[in-house]
């Protein structure tokens, strides 16, 4: 087996710290990269992805074989308030990585969002039309096109079993707010495919590992309302649906506009690739598994 130098960028986030830890449990030599909180898998490398120099000197340094390049600004709300710290991050960041890379003749995975979408149609495949709706979707396309050469692999609602970059994700925040016996209101009118960190860092993976170019969608592979999939959550981990009431998008203030539906196609993931998308139900009872761990 090829031992891989892996640089994870974001080793602290929700999905780059799942990519780090499968990564040193595969034995391969493992660096994440973060700006604040240090990460718990693979040798911690801070650097900053508004500080173009920064980033090359970092990755040119490490000289890795392969970089997933997981980090960005994904606070969609702070993405449509601070337009050019997000330009600054998702744009020029990537743009530096991706010169530090070429520079060492190295593979680029680049991870992007369903957000690139305008929801109008939803279940997107690749090679659909792009059309983002907020500056953080516009950012990250812009983000993609330096990756042209390389690999770029979209997902949607990424979730897990731990809190990462000091933050709990959509399912932990609503098991917590129903163990508590709170209430909370869901929108019936967005649609997603939502996705397990764990199947994601196994597909992104496995994509690194083969070099494999292109654009693929990889999400969860079941198409679901918000509001159906926190019911679904409810009932596997054993919590009160009642206490999730419908709401619809209208009714929320955000500051950046959301797709309707952003759901992605994963057909070519599904046909390409050994680790599947997980439908909806396996990747809960993995994430309850991985909960209880
Ligand atoms: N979460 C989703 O639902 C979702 C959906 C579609 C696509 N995506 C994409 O998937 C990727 C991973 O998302 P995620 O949810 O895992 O992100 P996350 O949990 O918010 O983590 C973001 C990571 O980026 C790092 N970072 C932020 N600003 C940085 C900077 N200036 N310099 C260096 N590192 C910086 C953070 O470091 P610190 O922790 O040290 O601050 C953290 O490790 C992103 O590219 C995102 O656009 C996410």
């Amino acid at each position: 087996m090829v031992i891989l130098k892996i640089f994870v960028t974001g080793g602290s986030g929700l999905l780059g710290s799942k990519v780090a830890e499968l990564a040193v449990e595969k034995g391969y030599n493992v660096y994440s990269g973060y700006r604040n909180q240090k990460p718990e898998f693979g040798k911690a490398v801070k650097f900053d992805l508004a500080d173009a120099d920064s980033v090359v000197r970092v990755i040119s340094e490490v000289r890795p074989d392969v970089i997933i390049h997981s980090a960005a600004l994904t606070d969609v709300d702070k993405c449509e308030v601070e337009k050019d710290l997000a330009y600054k991050i998702n744009a020029e960041g990537t743009k530096a990585v991706t010169e530090a890379v070429k520079k060492l003749n190295a593979f680029l995975v680049y991870v992007s969002t369903d957000y690139v979408f305008d929801g109008e149609r939803g279940m997107y495949r690749e090679e659909d039309e792009t059309n983002p709706v907020n500056y953080y979707g516009y950012t990250k396309l812009l983000g993609e096109k330096y990756c042209q050469d390389f690999s770029i692999a979209r997902t949607c609602v990424i979730y897990g079993a731990k809190p990462a970059s000091g933050k709990i994700n959509f399912v932990l925040w609503l098991i917590n707010k129903l163990e508590k016996g709170e209430s909370v209101r869901i929108v019936t009118d967005q649609y997603i495919t939502p996705t397990l960190n764990t199947n994601l860092a196994k597909m992104l993976l496995e994509i690194a590992e083969r070099k494999l170019k292109g654009v693929f969608h990889l999400a969860g592979a079941t198409w679901v309302s918000r509001f159906e999939f926190a019911k679904e959550i409810a009932r596997v981990f054993g919590l009160d649906e009642n206490l999730i009431t419908p709401s619809k998008m209208d009714e929320i203030n955000w500051a950046a506009k959301r797709p309707k539906d952003s759901s992605l196609d994963v057909s070519k993931a599904v046909k390409y690739l050994d680790e599947k998308p997980y439908e909806f139900k396996k990747a809960l009872k993995e994430l309850k598994r991985e909960i209880k761990l």
